[in-house]
């Protein structure tokens, strides 16, 4: 509120403004300075006392906001307010323009001329906050934007959640298995161990359930709610069976019901029919459960080499997959096999297939013929599997291959093992898309999709990346392509074991 002597008393009359000013208008003598009163605040009879003070000293004060105005006077302090007000009057350049307060007038009336603007004088804008800088250990609640190596620093918490959400997962009950697959995979990024639960209040993804079993792991040494499950008949009777090659949660499940817990009581049981997956399964059940070693990967690795290259030395070969990610053991090897000419990838599986078999090497093939159709947007879903020709392979692996020997069960005098080994096989130009899609991890991948679709409006899989605010597919002949069309600082495949 203006309380300066300088402008006297407000007046106690309501006198008409257009009149007043008229009858002691002076002529103007300040040319370039233009003046607007704002009447928010300020109210309307004081605004016209005051408009008729300035003129009748020789200033031009202007009843309307327009571009001719130089100087807005003020007496709202609330600058948000204003401003705001001021950004809805369609001015050419607002920045032209300046904003004071009504401390520049009353100065302006007392010396009799337009005193110079100060910073006192000004009624500055309220810039919007700047972005908080994110403090340097904040954790994404996306996988695909956080750096995970094979070194785990929490692996008590995270093996506990993993039996908590196959737990889930065998009941059916999707959402909380996510939930812990999630918690587990946050504190698979840390590069510190848990070691209380305040530690963990500004990471996502951790929720009150998961909180409580950390809690109890920190106090205890161990969780019980984890060691119920580990000990309870049904569980355990499932995560044995769905350890078979080619049985998944509802055969095993299935097969439970029937009063079935063990591997004998499935082979007795006269009404099973196995399916050819399932009964190679059985047959190299010791093999196929035990881990591949890196020097094992790398000879699977030079078998499959010899085998495209005798079909065509435009042949292109990766390792993907855990080993790809630097993990030392697997459950199996995955390799992305295709050639440079587009198209020929067609016959190339069969083929490599055929050779293996000849080579006495194929212990078991399931091929999978290409249902990929280049139209199609890519899938919604978050995890879906992809369209190319691949084959899921169960094959001979000679010890004499394998630097360092065989990973070999105790007492096992063989020369071999059966190794599980998958190709996938894309056309040439899906090929970036393809080795980011099975380099995983799956919880990477899952939230590569997420963060596609939620984040940017994208929709991607293991086949394409597509804009939908631009309507179009996106190009890509390196995985580095895929996360600059993201958006996302790249994440080295080592770095991806979420
Ligand atoms: N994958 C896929 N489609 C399939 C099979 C696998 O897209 N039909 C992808 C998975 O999403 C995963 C990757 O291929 O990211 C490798 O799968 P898998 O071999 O099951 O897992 P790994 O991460 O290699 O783990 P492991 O070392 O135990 O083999
Ligand atoms: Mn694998
Ligand atoms: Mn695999």
């Amino acid at each position: 509120m203006l309380h300066a002597p300088v402008v006297g008393p407000r007046p106690k009359k309501r006198s008409k403004p257009e009149e007043a000013g008229v009858s002691r208008r002076q002529e103007a003598k300040f040319k370039d300075v233009r003046i607007f009163l704002v009447e928010r605040k300020m109210g309307r009879s004081r605004r016209s006392f005051l408009t008729q003070l300035a003129r009748s000293k020789g200033f031009i004060v202007e009843d309307a906001l327009s571009d001719t105005v130089t100087h807005v006077v003020s007496e709202d302090s609330q600058s948000s307010s204003l401003w705001a007000w001021l950004k809805g009057r369609s001015l050419t350049d607002l920045s032209a323009v300046k904003v004071l307060d009504v401390s520049w007038f009353t100065d302006s009336m007392r010396e009799g001329r337009p005193v110079p603007v100060e910073t006192k004088h000004l009624i500055q804008d309220i810039l919007p906050e700047a972005p908080k800088p994110a403090p340097v250990n904040k954790v994404s609640q996306y996988a695909c934007q956080r750096r995970t190596t094979t070194e785990n620093n929490n692996r008590i918490f995270t093996d506990a959640f993993e039996v908590l959400a196959e737990h889930y997962e065998f009941n059916d009950l999707q959402g909380r298995c996510l939930a812990f697959r999630r918690a587990a995979s946050v504190l698979k990024s840390l590069p510190w161990a848990v070691r209380c639960v305040e530690a963990t209040q500004d990471l996502p993804c951790l929720g009150e359930h998961t909180t409580a079993i950390m809690k109890e792991i920190l106090q205890h040494g161990r969780s019980f709610e984890v060691e119920k499950i580990l000990s309870d008949e049904r569980c355990r009777t499932l995560k044995l069976f769905t350890s078979v090659f080619g049985v998944g949660p509802k055969t095993a499940e299935k097969w439970h019901r029937r009063g079935l817990r063990s591997f004998s009581d499935v082979l007795a049981e006269p009404g099973i029919q196995l399916n050819r997956m399932q009964q190679s399964g059985f047959l190299h059940y010791g093999d196929i459960s035990r881990a591949v070693s890196r020097a094992e990967a790398r000879a699977v690795g030079n078998i499959i080499d010899e085998a495209v290259h005798v079909i065509t030395p435009n042949a292109i070969l990766a390792l993907t997959g855990g080993f790809r990610r630097g993990k030392e053991f697997g459950h199996d090897v995955d390799f992305i096999v295709t050639t440079a000419e587009l198209g020929k990838e067609k016959s190339l599986l069969i083929n490599i297939i055929d050779i293996l078999k000849k080579q006495g090497l194929l212990l078991f093939s399931d091929y999978q013929a290409s249902t990929f159709d280049i139209s199609k947007l890519p899938s919604h879903r978050f995890e879906a599997m992809d369209h190319f020709a691949k084959c899921f392979l169960i094959l001979r692996l000679e010890a004499s291959l394998v630097e360092g020997g065989l990973q070999r069960a105790e007492g096992d005098s063989r020369d071999w093992r059966a190794v599980r080994v998958d190709l996938v096989s894309p056309p040439v130009d899906r090929y970036a898309y393809t080795l980011l899609g099975w380099t995983g991890s799956r919880m990477f991948e899952r939230d590569l999709r997420r963060f596609a679709r939620m984040e940017r409006q994208m929709l991607l899989d293991n086949h394409a990346l597509y804009d939908k605010t631009k309507k179009e597919f996106l190009t890509a002949t390196t995985e580095k392509d895929i996360f600059d069309h993201l958006g996302l600082e790249y994440i080295e495949p080592w770095q991806r074991n979420a």
